[in-house]
């Protein structure tokens, strides 16, 4: 869908490795309709050529002060006026640095100044260079003076090192750039969201946990970004990657998932539990290994806590939706979880037939005080942006 169409976007280059990622960025922008112009610093210059997006904008390449003021067509003035968003990606420790102190020593930087449209940067640099004080700084107050910061995300670098500081995928720069545009359904909301399994320990090497993989959850937190909220992902072990741009914290038994979810709920105005928590743990874990024996042993279970009915049980409580994996009797079951744990919303999925724990897809019969809607099988993916569209209606409602 060309969903950037009539949009003008000046993409600004500066020197980094990522700067191979904006050339896929100019051809994602311009299949979703948008027309672009490209700004290089000079040492953008040095890891990839002009030329190259020249060919994927299809227009030159705006590489010095003097060559715009030199293109009658288009100053360095006009650019800017001309853009309805200057995105700058890679945009690097540097070049943050100069914008942040006004500098405007070469044509992008004096973009940045002259430009009334929005800016928004895609931090890209080594980790450690991201984490120093001085760039920390230098983003608060561009993000003050209303520059947006899109990343960076964390993982692997060019470098070697792994932490914060990789620039966001083209892709997900893209939808940064679209939801810039037409502002998602949860836009501002901060959404809560528990996935996977938990694991409660027997001794330090056997536990008791469940078959959740964490792909309905994570497939959430994916939707829920798409639609503008801010995701905060806590999450049992599963063998996922993080969803880029989601804050994950990674815990591993139902305690741990319980502290984790009661620092960040007063923060949260949606909590979404959709982690298939252990309703019981061992009474006591052993310190050390148990030994086999020729003796039938038993485990003493004691109950954990509710952590969705904690949440909901406070007095300052988010929009609380929960979910109910059942074998049978699916709508008498998901009702009466949604009463006794105070709920807002519940959405059920009977389990088995290629639906629930582990596989790819679900389907789910939602229910809520006033109505329900059934989301039909389908992959998690779809399966979540439905479900995240009928929490967006029913959130929204409820603050009427
Ligand atoms: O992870 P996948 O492989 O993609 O599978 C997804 C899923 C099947 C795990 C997911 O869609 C799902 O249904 N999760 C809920 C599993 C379940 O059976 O929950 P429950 O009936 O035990 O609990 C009901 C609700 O209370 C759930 O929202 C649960 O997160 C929450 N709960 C339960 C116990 C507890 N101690 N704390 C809780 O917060």
């Amino acid at each position: 869908m060309q969903t950037l169409s009539n949009k003008k976007i000046l993409l600004g280059i500066t020197g980094g490795i990522a700067a191979y990622k904006s050339a896929e960025l100019v051809r994602l922008l311009i299949k979703a309709g948008a027309e672009v112009r490209v700004v290089m610093t000079p040492s953008a210059q040095e890891f990839v050529q002009p030329l190259t997006y020249q060919a994927l904008s299809g227009h030159r390449v705006y590489v010095d002060l003097f060559d715009a003021e030199a293109d009658s067509a288009m100053d360095h003035i006009e650019l800017a006026r001309w853009c309805d968003l200057l995105l700058v990606a890679p945009a690097s420790a540097d070049f943050l640095g100069k914008m942040n102190a006004g500098y405007a020593d070469n044509l992008l930087l004096t973009l940045c100044l002259a430009a009334k449209q929005s800016v928004a940067v895609a931090p890209a640099m080594n980790q450690q260079m991201w984490a120093n004080p001085a760039t920390q700084e230098n983003v608060k107050q561009l993000a003050a003076r209303q520059v947006i910061v899109w990343g960076p995300a964390e993982g692997e670098q060019a470098c070697g090192d792994v932490g914060a500081g990789r620039m966001l995928e083209a892709a997900q720069l893209l939808d940064n750039v679209q939801r810039h545009f037409s502002p998602g359904r949860l836009e501002g909301v901060n959404l809560l969201l528990t996935a996977g399994p938990t694991r409660e320990a027997i001794d330090p090497v056997r536990y008791i946990s469940n078959r959740s993989s964490g792909k309905m959850g994570y497939a959430i937190a994916e939707a829920a970004m798409r639609q503008g909220a801010s995701v905060t992902l806590v999450s049992g072990p599963v063998s996922l990657a993080a969803p880029a741009g989601a804050r994950l914290i990674s815990v591993e038994s139902a305690q741990q998932m319980l502290d984790a979810v009661m620092q960040q709920a007063s923060e949260a105005d949606v909590f979404v539990a959709c982690a298939a928590v252990s309703d019981y743990r061992v009474d006591q874990a052993a310190q050390q290994k148990i030994k086999k024996s020729d003796a039938a042993m038993s485990l003493k279970l004691v109950l954990n806590d509710d952590i969705l009915a904690t949440v909901s049980a406070l007095e300052r409580r988010p929009f609380c939706v929960g979910f109910a994996a059942e074998t049978q009797d699916v709508e008498q079951y998901a009702l009466a979880k949604m009463e006794q744990k105070n709920l807002d919303m519940i959405a059920a999925n009977r389990v088995g037939d290629g639906s629930g724990f582990e596989t790819d897809f679900n389907q789910l019969e939602v229910f809520w005080r006033a109505g329900r809607q059934t989301i039909e099988h389908a992959g998690k993916a779809e399966v979540a942006k439905q479900l995240i569209d009928l929490i967006a209606e029913r959130y929204t409602a409820s603050l009427a």
